[in-house]
């Protein structure tokens, strides 16, 4: 049995790593809770009530796997320290390492070859892992020149405070709105920049000189590092995107357009993506069905519908759907599988 840790077990991604090791049968032993203050106890289904202690680096000693659910910071900090002595790796959930050259981005099933070996591994942004289980499939098939990305993002991005902010204010919300639709009163907004209840907001993170936000060119960045290009070189696909919060709870939906290298049917794209791990397809119009948070929400797999010819960049163009739960496949889920590629 492995022997595991959680650092920032209290969070909204670290409690999320306790269901899916237990969903997955995870060989190891009860995890080793660790949060910024100790002291509390997270329930986990198959372990029963876990003590979450302080966070030191003698105590993650000899583990045989850590799993990073804290911030940025901590990762600069201490994600090198940890790797020098875990038995088998450190499993950063934050964007602190994800640029290092000498530090994987992975997503199992499309570059999962990369964690043999390596000491630190990198997960990436829930929005780039969410898209990249298409993407990658179609880049395989027939070449990507272009990618254009439009997000829906589900306030679980922004951590357990953003969903609370989010359920918290709806309540108020209703009572402001009038009976023409417009609303009377203010809401409040904390974690976010602008009230989310029946809003869309199209800024997450901070603006970039270049007018994009940061969880845009992490899309850009990512993207271009998981299908092997310098994530800021002039080679590979061009990737862009805009990143938008809506008043959803925890799976992003991304809307993609794509120009291919090589001619792409949409039907031939189908048969691709069906065949393709980690991806239901969800692709009826004559049935109404088509990738939703709704469905999405709670599932390991990422949805993909709405496969069609681009009408812009014609035989070469695709426009598709995808919808993922943000707190598996962009986070807990894909931290799990990258410990489970290192350790087989
Ligand atoms: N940065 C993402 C978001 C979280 O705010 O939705 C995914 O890691």
């Amino acid at each position: 049995m492995h022997r595991v840790g959680v650092v920032g077990a209290t969070g909204a991604v670290g409690r999320e790593l306790l269901g899916v090791l237990e969903k997955r049968e995870f060989p190891c032993e009860a995890p080793l809770l660790f949060g910024s203050k100790g002291g509390q106890t997270v329930e986990s289904g198959k372990w029963g009530p876990l003590d979450v202690s302080p966070f030191s680096v003698e105590g993650v000693s000899g583990l045989d796997v850590v799993f990073l659910a804290a911030s940025g910071d901590f990762a600069k900090e201490y994600a090198d320290k940890i790797a020098a002595v875990v038995k088998t790796c450190v499993v950063d959930n934050s964007s602190a390492l994800r640029l290092r050259d000498d530090v994987p981005l992975v997503v199992p099933e499309v570059n999962g070859h990369l964690c043999k070996g390596a000491k630190l591994i990198a997960n990436p942004n829930c929005t780039t892992a969410i898209a990249i289980m298409a993407l990658a499939p179609i880049f395989a098939a027939f070449g990507l020149r272009k990618v254009v990305v439009s997000t829906y993002q589900a306030a679980s991005g922004a951590g357990a405070a953003g969903m609370r902010e989010l359920r918290d204010g709806i309540t108020p919300a209703l009572q402001n709105i009038k009976d023409d639709g417009c609303f009377e009163g203010a809401s409040t907004a904390e974690v976010f920049a602008h009230p989310l209840p029946f809003n869309v907001v199209p800024h997450i993170d901070k603006f970039q000189a270049n007018g994009y936000t940061k969880e845009e060119m992490k899309v850009t960045w990512e993207t271009k590092k998981i299908l092997g290009f310098d994530p800021k070189g002039d080679d590979g696909p061009k990737v862009s995107c805009t990143a938008v919060r809506i008043p959803t709870l925890r799976a992003h939906s991304e809307a993609i357009t794509v120009e291919t290298e090589k001619p792409c049917p949409a039907a031939a794209c189908l048969d691709v993506l069906s065949d393709a791990p980690g991806l239901t397809v969800k692709d009826d119009p004559g049935d109404n069905l088509y990738p939703m948070p709704l469905t999405a929400t709670g599932a390991f797999d990422v949805e993909v519908g709405r496969v069609r010819q681009n009408i812009v960049f014609g035989e070469n163009g695709l426009d598709l759907f995808v919808c993922g739960d943000q707190l598996l496949r962009g986070a807990a889920l894909n931290a799990v599988l990258i410990a489970e590629k290192a350790l087989s």
